[in-house]
């Protein structure tokens, strides 16, 4: 069944481009960062939100998805939860908005999440899985597709999860290889994302650790029918990688270091529109430092200065003196 899949699809990624996700990531792809990304780097061909809680959400809630922080975006908003009714009352809502499509988080590996059965703690229970989709299926009209995990300690939850899905029209199922466990780090398990798409009868993209083009390029040679990738760290630590994959072409270590400035500013802009204060603003934008630093090698010493900045003018000194 496999080779059959892989030779189909095979003959498929020689016509299709590679299309590439933004991922959510909680604190840092919110509507500023989106925004401020599209104005100055290539758009991403789909960008997902942060997720929203469907437990008791409230207005704020949909704050990060309203249409008019999102113009020029194609958007799926995302949602975390374990209770069907729960999430169609969001996705309710999400539809009301306007969208086609919504995200449900099955990747979540935070304990305080996973705990509640919410995000990767739900992996493990297959059943309460298909109880969920089988009454979103009953009346929803919305397009759904799920971002997992491989498992929440297991590496092989999934093998319980595929039969599953495989009797529900999914969009697509975006696969973060790793467990749970691993959090964020250490190796990104290819065999078994491969392992499970080979089962999945719906479309699957490729998630983890996508840091440059030649990661990228090494990854798609040994999966030339996956043709969706998503790209979350990697995309703030080089904010020029889709433009390096759409075209082949590395940018210089410079170049790099100019989009950095160029989108820290933006941020800067971006978010001053909705915060008050100075402080506030030098606290949202200094985190994304951790991505930024990882294009910036030889500038420890800045990045500390960075680090260690407790008000806006010596943060925006040390910017400088690390941005040129
Ligand atoms: C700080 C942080 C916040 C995240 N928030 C979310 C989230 O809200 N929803 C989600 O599905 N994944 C979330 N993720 C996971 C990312 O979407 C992605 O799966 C993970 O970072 C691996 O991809 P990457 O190596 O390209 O970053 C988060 C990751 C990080 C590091």
């Amino acid at each position: 069944m496999w080779a059959k899949k892989r030779e189909v699809m095979n003959a498929h990624s020689i016509i299709s481009k590679s299309v590439i996700y933004l991922a959510p990531l909680q604190g840092f792809t919110d509507y500023s960062f989106r925004q401020a990304f599209c104005t100055l780097f290539e758009v991403p061909d789909l960008a997902f939100s942060p997720f929203i809680e469907t437990h008791k959400p409230d207005h704020r809630a949909y704050r990060d998805v309203l249409p008019d922080r999102n113009k020029g975006i194609s958007l799926v908003p995302q949602v975390l939860g374990n209770n069907a009714d729960e999430i169609k009352q969001v996705t309710l809502h999400i539809n009301e908005l306007g969208y086609t499509q919504v995200n449900w988080n099955l990747g979540c590996p935070y304990p305080m999440v996973t705990k509640k059965h919410l995000g990767a703690g739900l992996l493990p229970y297959p059943q309460q899985i298909d109880t969920v989709l089988n009454e979103l299926y009953k009346d929803t009209t919305l397009q759904l597709s799920i971002k997992m995990r491989l498992g929440l300690t297991s590496p092989d939850d999934w093998k319980a999860l595929v039969p599953v899905f495989n009797r529900y029209p999914l969009t697509e199922v975006i696969i973060h290889g790793r467990t749970a466990s691993q959090m964020f780090n250490g190796e990104v398990n290819e065999s078994g994302f491969l392992d499970m798409i080979s089962q999945l009868v719906h479309p699957a993209c490729y998630n983890g650790n996508i840091n440059s083009l030649d990661n990228f390029l090494s990854l798609s040679q040994r999966m030339p029918f996956v043709s969706r990738w998503m790209i979350g760290r990697g995309l703030i630590a080089n904010p020029l990688l889709i433009n390096e994959i759409k075209t082949n072409n590395k940018a210089t270590p410079q170049e790099i270091k100019t989009a950095i400035n160029r989108l820290h500013d933006q941020l800067l802009y971006q978010n001053s529109i909705h915060l008050s204060g100075d402080s506030h603003l030098m606290h949202k934008v200094k985190p994304y430092w951790e991505y930024f630093a990882k294009s910036l090698p030889d500038c420890n010493k800045g990045l500390k200065k960075i680090r260690k900045a407790s008000t806006f003018s010596a943060y925006i000194n040390a910017c400088k003196e690390v941005l040129g």
